[in-house]
């Protein structure tokens, strides 16, 4: 048995490419992360369904998802890299959580209310209801201890929180109760055309994402046309120059240096000068992920090994979790 913390973080499968905020709000520290903690690293396709998807599209996205953390540095030996549809421990105990979260509990998560609203609620599934107690499933069937995440994540996780502190005084003590870990600096990566709203593989318009597996030439442009203001100094100022502040955060991210020092070094010189370092920066790391990951996905049966051992490996600590929780509720056990 290991003695490191246990870890648990996902993404959803819903794009052809992650993109920069995926990498500095999860990926980079995910990756770091790796050796100080038993890491289990989930794509999770099943809430990816809880916005219509095209079946073969998703297949493939589900893939490149899986591609792109290999190469951007998760280790599938050491840590554990499984799809979620593998393992059904997932929807199992989402149901058992369903059965303990309140209607207005779930009404009040601000992700449920924001993709409800842009697709009218009327439209909006029922499993997109459920997407926190699903996610509460993934993360409490490992004994999770940290969820490093984005900050758009950390609603979510206090309702893990709260649903495993619920089950345990009703029902026994059987789940960790579960920290985010959530780096304010780059906790939110926001849109290089609309840097007031979060950068997102779901966003109307594609000129302000950044993707991990475009070619660089289009990545350089893309950030070269990133939207500024009138101003002329390199300051970071998230409410007066929100633009500005979102490419530091991006250097500084990526060049591992703090913001000020960043600062300090662009005094007397202009948003070109910024742009085009981060523009190098973005690229110089990308580049050889975007190889590795296109390497990768060359040779899909080999991708499909190193999944199906994963998706053991991942099984064989979830599943006696749901027995026991099956357990304690009080399921007659099938002989
Ligand atoms: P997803 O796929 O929407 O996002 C994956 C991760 O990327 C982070 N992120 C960002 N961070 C900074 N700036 C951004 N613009 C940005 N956009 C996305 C998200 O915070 C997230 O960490 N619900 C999860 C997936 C999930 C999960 C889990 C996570 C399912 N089960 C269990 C942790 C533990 C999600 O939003 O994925």
């Amino acid at each position: 048995m290991s003695t490191k913390p246990r870890l648990f973080s996902g993404m959803q499968p819903s794009a052809d490419s992650l993109q920069i905020g995926n990498y500095i709000g999860a990926l980079l520290q995910w990756k770091e992360m790796q050796s100080t903690n038993d890491a289990i690293f989930c794509v999770v396709d099943l809430h990816a369904l809880t916005v219509p998807q095209d079946p073969a599209l998703l297949r493939e996205q589900t893939r490149r998802t899986v591609a792109q953390y290999i190469a951007a540095g998760i280790d599938p030996e050491r840590s554990i890299l499984f799809i979620q549809s593998h393992v059904p421990a997932h929807p199992e105990l989402a149901w058992i959580l369903n059965t303990l979260t309140g209607f207005g509990e779930a009404s009040r998560m601000t992700q449920f209310k924001d993709k409800a609203a842009k697709q009218g609620t009327d439209a909006a599934s029922v499993g997109l209801f459920a997407y926190p107690t699903l996610m509460a499933a993934d993360i409490l069937l490992y004994d999770t201890n940290v969820v490093p995440v984005g900050d758009d994540q950390k609603q979510h996780i206090e309702l893990t929180r709260d649903l495993a502190n619920r089950f345990n005084s009703r029902f026994g003590t059987t789940f960790v109760v579960p920290e985010p870990v959530i780096l304010k600096a780059t906790a939110r990566i926001y849109d290089l055309q609309n840097p007031e709203a979060k950068m997102s593989k779901s966003a109307a318009s594609d000129s302000g994402v950044v993707w991990m597996l475009d070619e660089p030439s289009k990545t350089a442009k893309k950030i070269k046309a990133a939207v500024t203001d009138d101003d002329r100094v390199v300051r970071f100022d998230r409410a007066a120059k929100p633009g500005v502040s979102n490419l530091l955060t991006i250097l500084s991210a990526f060049t591992s240096t703090p913001v000020a020092d960043l600062e300090a070094s662009f005094e007397g010189r202009g948003y070109g000068d910024l742009k085009s370092t981060v523009a190098d920066a973005v690229v110089a790391t990308f580049e050889p992920i975007r190889s590795r990951a296109l390497e990768l996905l060359a040779d899909p049966a080999e991708l499909d090994r190193i999944l199906a051992t994963n998706a053991d490996r991942a099984e064989a600590i979830a599943q006696p979790k749901l027995d026991e929780v099956y357990d304690r509720i009080g399921l007659l056990p099938r002989r």
